[in-house]
């Protein structure tokens, strides 16, 4: 049985943010009790290979001293295998399968959360990767396409593979990340899963934790954590014995991605737009600021946003 300090904590794959640059400042500045790191989806084309963007994010050299699982979205299974191959040339050792994504560009070709609906072809889709894989592969799942019992046929489908982990957040497609996750559907899963679980979905401190432990009978062992880490950078090591971040932490923090972001984009518009979209979650940390914060979201300049940083930290 392993106490809150000792499970296993993942800082989850999010489009747009927890790129090599996000994830090496929490790992250099919050890294402590962080076991994984996933790379934000890479999608499978037909025409053509991984783009510069997705090399340049998985690269071993942008992603040093950390454990990265690398994702991969498709419904094509020839193609996860190309991209699979390809990866274990990069020394890559674990790929991570998206059957989670709701965006309407992405689930509607019947990908990420799409695929979940198309059971026979998924089961298909399952036994081609798994019996022409050459290295481990889990899985990112929601526990249906429209209604969460699907969670239980879903299931019996996963058990018939060896599927390294199985991330399961508990919504479905048309949630996207909105209400409650449907926690009690997850405990069931759980049960009924052959394979290692890891739970997904809302974690914001100990007590959610200790809910998912209760409700698994002290099973769970492992947690992946998305918003509460991109809310609060030192969550997870908080949660494994640490110290919460000090006011001084999240500035040093806040600097260095503004200034890997200014490398390697040209002008600070996009730089802007980074900050601004972490800014996005980071709020919920600073409810009596919320002036200054709604000023930063605003801003049109950095010399603008750094004047807003330092009015709120
Ligand atoms: C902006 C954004 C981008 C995301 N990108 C991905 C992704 O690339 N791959 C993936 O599996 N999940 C992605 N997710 C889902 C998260 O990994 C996670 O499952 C979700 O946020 C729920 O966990 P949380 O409540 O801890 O944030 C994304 C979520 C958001 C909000």
């Amino acid at each position: 049985m392993k106490g809150i300090k000792e499970m296993e904590y993942y800082l989850a794959p999010m489009e747009g943010i927890t790129g090599h640059i996000y994830r090496n400042a929490v790992h250099e500045f919050f890294g402590d009790g962080v076991s994984k790191y996933y790379s934000p989806f890479i999608v499978v084309h037909e025409k053509r290979a991984m783009s510069f963007k997705e090399i340049e994010d998985i690269l071993p050299e942008h992603n040093e001293g950390m454990h990265l699982v690398p994702q991969v979205l498709t419904d094509d299974a020839e193609g996860f295998l190309r991209i699979e191959k390809k990866l274990a040339e990069f020394g890559y050792r674990e790929v991570n399968l998206n059957l989670g994504c709701p965006s309407k560009t992405v689930a509607s070709k019947g990908r990420g959360s799409g695929f979940l609906g198309r059971k026979e072809a998924l089961d298909r889709f399952l036994y081609e990767i798994y019996e022409g894989r050459v290295m481990d592969i889990s899985i990112k799942t929601r526990i249906g396409e429209v209604d969460p019992d699907e969670l239980f046929e879903l299931i019996e489908i996963y058990n018939k593979y060896p599927v390294k982990e199985l991330i399961i957040h508990p919504r479905v497609r048309y949630e996207y990340y909105k209400g409650k996750p449907h926690r009690d559907v997850f405990y069931e899963g759980f049960k009924l899963s052959k394979n290692p679980v890891c739970y997904n979905g809302d974690v914001l401190g100990a007590d959610d934790v200790l809910k998912l432990k209760e409700g698994t009978e002290d099973k769970l062992a492992a947690i992946m954590i998305g918003r509460g880490m991109l809310r609060d950078p030192s969550l997870i090591r908080t949660l494994t014995g640490g110290s919460p971040y000090t006011a001084g932490e999240l500035k040093e923090f806040l600097a260095r991605l503004r200034s890997d972001y200014s490398q390697l984009f040209s002008g600070e518009k996009p730089v802007l737009q980074k900050m601004k979209e972490l800014w996005g979650y980071m709020k919920y940390e600073f409810p009596d600021k919320e002036k200054q914060v709604n000023s930063l979201l605003k801003c049109r300049t950095l010399s603008e946003y750094k004047n807003f940083e330092l009015f709120i930290l």
